[in-house]
């Protein structure tokens, strides 16, 4: 990677960001003026819980899992509101950049931010008990209003996971990319090269692919339904395209 130019880090602006209306406050931090880097891409995001999954997978079975995917989710801010259960997704790009965005954001528990880093984005976050049915507490929810790569690695596979190529612009993409050549459907679980009723398109010739995706795509073989990694994959292409519960 052209380091200097083309370091990338992924930055969400999560549900309580929005809620609170602190998302202006956030992208300001986020200018060029104060930063030195620039936006790559933005979207806005209805989370899916395949994609929920995919990002924290490092916490699986944790106590705080469910109530984290809940949160990335915008079920925990916006119980009744489904339509307003949004995240902003942002690829950000610059010199430096990863070291910048989580020197900013600060601390992941938002008390130790505000004692350790008054004035980091993370001091105006929030943490909440996670209860269990007896009402015991169990852990807590760390309401902490944004999220950044940590390193260079959870960057890729993290701008690769919420990323399409096509929402970057060329010149601005740090992975290598390959032209699709055939089309991809998707269906509960398993992936078709043909259309099966109920399925989802994924991808058809022409699209322009992350290359380590295309890579998990040409491993399936109709005798080998799921291949490793698939939900990472689909997860992206899933993003905005139904309704979530
Ligand atoms: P992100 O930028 O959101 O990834 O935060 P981070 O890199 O500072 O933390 P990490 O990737 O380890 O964890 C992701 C999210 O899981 C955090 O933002 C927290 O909401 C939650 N989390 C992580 N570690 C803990 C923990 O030890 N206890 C609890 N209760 N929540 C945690
Ligand atoms: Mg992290």
């Amino acid at each position: 990677m052209d380091s200097d130019r083309l370091e990338q880090t992924l930055v969400l602006i999560k549900p309580d960001a929005l809620k609170n209306s602190v998302t202006g406050f956030i992208l300001s931090q986020l200018s060029e003026f104060h930063t030195g880097s620039r936006f790559a891409a933005a979207k806005i995001v209805n989370v899916n819980r395949l994609l929920a999954e995919e990002h924290y997978a490092e916490h699986r079975g944790k106590a705080f899992y469910e109530a984290l995917l809940d949160y990335i989710m915008g079920k925990v801010h916006y119980p009744q509101d489904r339509w307003k259960r949004r995240v902003i997704a942002i690829v950000y790009l610059g010199p430096d950049v990863l070291k910048t965005v989580r020197t900013m954001a600060g601390p992941t528990n938002p008390h130790k931010a505000r004692e350790e880093r008054p004035g980091c984005i993370r001091a105006l976050g929030t943490v909440v008990p996670i209860l269990d049915a007896q009402g015991k507490h169990i852990d807590d929810r760390m309401d902490n209003l944004v999220h950044a790569s940590a390193n260079h690695e959870d960057a890729e596979r993290e701008i690769k996971l919420w990323f399409i190529p096509h929402d970057i612009p060329p010149l601005m993409r740090a992975y290598p990319t390959e032209t699709c050549d055939t089309h991809y459907y998707y269906k509960q679980g398993r992936l078709y090269e043909t259309y099966e009723p109920s399925s989802v398109f994924l991808l058809g010739p022409g699209d322009v692919v992350w290359k380590s995706d295309l890579d998990i795509l040409r491993s399936y073989r109709s005798d080998n339904p799921a291949p490793s990694g698939l939900n990472k994959v689909v997860a992206k292409y899933l993003i905005n395209r139904f309704p979530e519960d």
